[in-house]
């Protein structure tokens, strides 16, 4: 029996007559036993509910109860697993029963916590996404960060799931679609590009604002081009956007773009790269063009977003959120005009950020301002 269990076999029986009065005496007296119970409730157990909602919302097990109670082989069924498979899975089912997140009656499982209840709610996608984020991508920063520096290793971008990420980035849904709000144009017809589209949930509501919009929608992560592909098929959108499996730092288009989109990616990109990036991005617009670019940036910010900082800081790819006035340099040298960040509510980390392509000359080539933009002159379309 470990230590814990036998913490609470001691706490359980202490209103019983002690029979080895000496052995629970030395029990009790261990100086580690405190310490224990107290991590049990206030760290073990929550992470232990953590992972399993995060899995249970992650594999669709949630939602599948949400809808009816669940026997053992309908969510076989649903997880497409083998019949050699039931007793484990049952294994896994019954530690969210222990857990008090599920409930099982006549061999059925069923939704009980209200936190389980919440998670299954297709509302509360982005969420439940958000918690598989933390715990698959944030946890592994904080955990491995010193093995990391010690041995030299680093996150890549198949350490991300970009799928799970694509949903998790809608949890800023109402911050990103008020700035769209703001600088679309809502009648004359906009071409717009929409980089690292994920979802192409922004995408789709630009559509909706702007009926005569029409986008080209792009991302890095093949599986996320598809996933956002076949969204824009089931929303109808497939004769208006295109979407592409694409790097915007070698898309050869020509400077055609209204508006060039891009939300919450640019910390994808390293620091000392980002004004060359957003001189490419001004390259595809063509002149009079807006660059409409949001993201949540240091300070001020969630210990969430601390620590989404953090694993970029791992990963050379990319680099830690912007700051405000870093971003706003970058885009002037970048040769953006009008440049302004908007503080979409007060007192949050989240920015929304535009300049303006006001070059008349060739193929929106950059102006030599800096030799971040004689770089991309060199490199870019
Ligand atoms: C955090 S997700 C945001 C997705 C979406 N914009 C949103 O806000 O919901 C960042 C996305 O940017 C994409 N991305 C990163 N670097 C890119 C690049 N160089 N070209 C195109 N897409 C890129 C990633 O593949 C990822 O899907």
């Amino acid at each position: 029996m470990d230590l814990l269990s036998l913490a609470r076999t001691v706490k359980g029986r202490a209103q019983e007559p002690f029979t080895g009065v000496a052995t629970m005496a030395r029990t009790v007296a261990d100086p580690r036993l405190p310490l224990l119970l107290v991590l049990n409730r206030t760290l073990f157990t929550p992470l232990y509910r953590a992972s399993f909602l995060s899995a249970a919302a992650g594999s669709g097990v949630l939602r599948c109860m949400a809808t009816r109670p669940c026997d053992l082989e309908s969510i076989a069924e649903h997880l497409d697993t083998g019949p050699e498979e039931r007793q484990r899975l049952r294994a896994w089912l019954d530690i969210g029963v222990r857990l008090g997140e599920l409930d099982r009656r006549e061999g059925c499982y069923r939704l009980k916590s209200r936190t389980a209840k919440a998670l299954a709610r297709v509302g509360n996608d982005a969420v439940a996404a958000t918690l598989e984020e933390l715990l698959r991508f944030h946890v592994p920063a904080l955990r491995d960060a010193p093995r990391m520096l010690q041995g030299g290793g680093r996150f890549g971008l198949c350490d991300q799931d970009g799928l799970v990420v694509a949903r998790s980035s809608l949890v800023v849904r109402g911050f990103v679609e008020a700035a769209v709000r703001k600088a679309l144009p809502r009648t004359a017809p906009v071409r717009l590009l929409e980089v690292g589209c994920g979802s192409g949930a922004y995408v789709r509501y630009a559509a909706e604002l702007n009926p005569r919009l029409t986008a080209l929608a792009v991302d890095l992560q093949a599986d996320v081009a598809g996933q956002a592909a076949k969204n824009m098929a089931q929303w109808g959108l497939a004769d208006r956007v295109e979407t592409r499996h694409g790097d915007l730092r070698t898309l050869d288009l020509q400077p055609q773009f209204d508006i060039v989109t891009m939300h919450n990616n640019i910390y994808y990109f390293p620091q000392d790269e980002r004004a060359e990036i957003l001189a490419r991005a001004r390259s595809l617009l063509a002149p009079g063009g807006t660059l409409l670019l949001t993201s949540s940036c240091r300070g001020s910010g969630t210990l969430g977003l601390e620590v989404l900082n953090l694993w970029f800081e791992y990963a050379p790819f990319g680099g830690p959120l912007p700051r405000e006035d870093e971003l706003l340099g970058q885009l002037r040298e970048a040769g953006f005009d009008d440049v302004r960040a908007t503080r979409v509510l007060p007192g949050q980390a989240f920015r929304a950020f535009t300049g303006r392509n006001s070059v008349t000359g060739p193929a929106g080539a950059p102006p030599a301002r800096s030799a971040a933009t004689t770089t991309v002159e060199r490199t870019g379309s």
